[in-house]
């Protein structure tokens, strides 16, 4: 059933160890308390096949299986998820989306945008974020955040070069859609870190 008014989609990305997640719930706890209904998400996963598929992405796998895997998982996001979630009015805050996917299979591992955008496109049903919260971050200090992890997606594993790229990646996003993205400095406290993308999302969501 459909409470009126379309939800906001509110994206959080950043490389590896930029604190996104801690970020991302910390905001949407806040939105709760003030009495939003929030729909906490992630990528890869969200859904029973999309964290099977995450799973699946442990594995390193050939640059197209990588990109169609996590595809995979965000088809089955957007329409058994996120889409259900906005036309019943509630924000979605999901942690990752395709922004990620531009960062890390174009840019970093250098596959044709223009297959990808295609590709991207019809998995997530030509749905786009209202605004992507970036947390920037010196590749270098969040791997070493991330050091002593347990097992994680291959491409977290990738070296320095690779999650440098990933960062282009991500700022030459910001640096085209500057009225969507709100690019936050990751090294700042987790507390501080958190209130400044709660500014921004406040703001998305007037
Ligand atoms: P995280 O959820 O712990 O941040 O880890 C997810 C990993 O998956 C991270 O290294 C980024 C990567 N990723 C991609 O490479 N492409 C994508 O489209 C998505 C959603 C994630």
């Amino acid at each position: 059933m459909s409470s009126g008014a379309r939800g906001r989609f509110i994206v959080f990305e950043g490389g590896d160890g930029s604190g996104k997640s801690t970020a991302a719930a910390a905001v949407a706890a806040r939105l709760e308390a003030a009495g939003q209904r929030v729909v906490l998400t992630r990528e890869p996963g969200g859904t029973p096949a999309g964290e099977a598929i995450r799973a699946l992405l442990h594995h390193r796998l050939s640059p197209w299986a990588e990109l169609f895997a996590f595809l995979a998982a965000r088809a089955e996001l957007v329409s058994t998820v996120i889409r259900p979630a906005l036309e019943g009015g509630a924000t979605v805050i999901c942690d990752r989306f395709a922004p990620s996917t531009f960062a890390y299979q174009v840019h970093a591992r250098g596959l044709d945008p223009v297959v990808v955008r295609t590709a991207n496109r019809a998995a997530a049903g030509g749905l786009e974020p209202d605004l992507v919260v970036y947390l920037d971050i010196d590749p270098a200090a969040g791997l070493a955040r991330k050091a002593g992890e347990g097992p994680a997606v291959a491409t977290g594993q990738e070296g320095l070069e690779f999650h440098r790229k990933v960062r282009e990646g991500y700022l030459l996003q910001a640096r085209d859609d500057p009225a969507r993205w709100a690019v936050i400095d990751a090294s700042l406290p987790a507390e501080r870190v958190a209130e400044l993308a709660l500014e921004r999302v406040l703001r998305a969501l007037r």
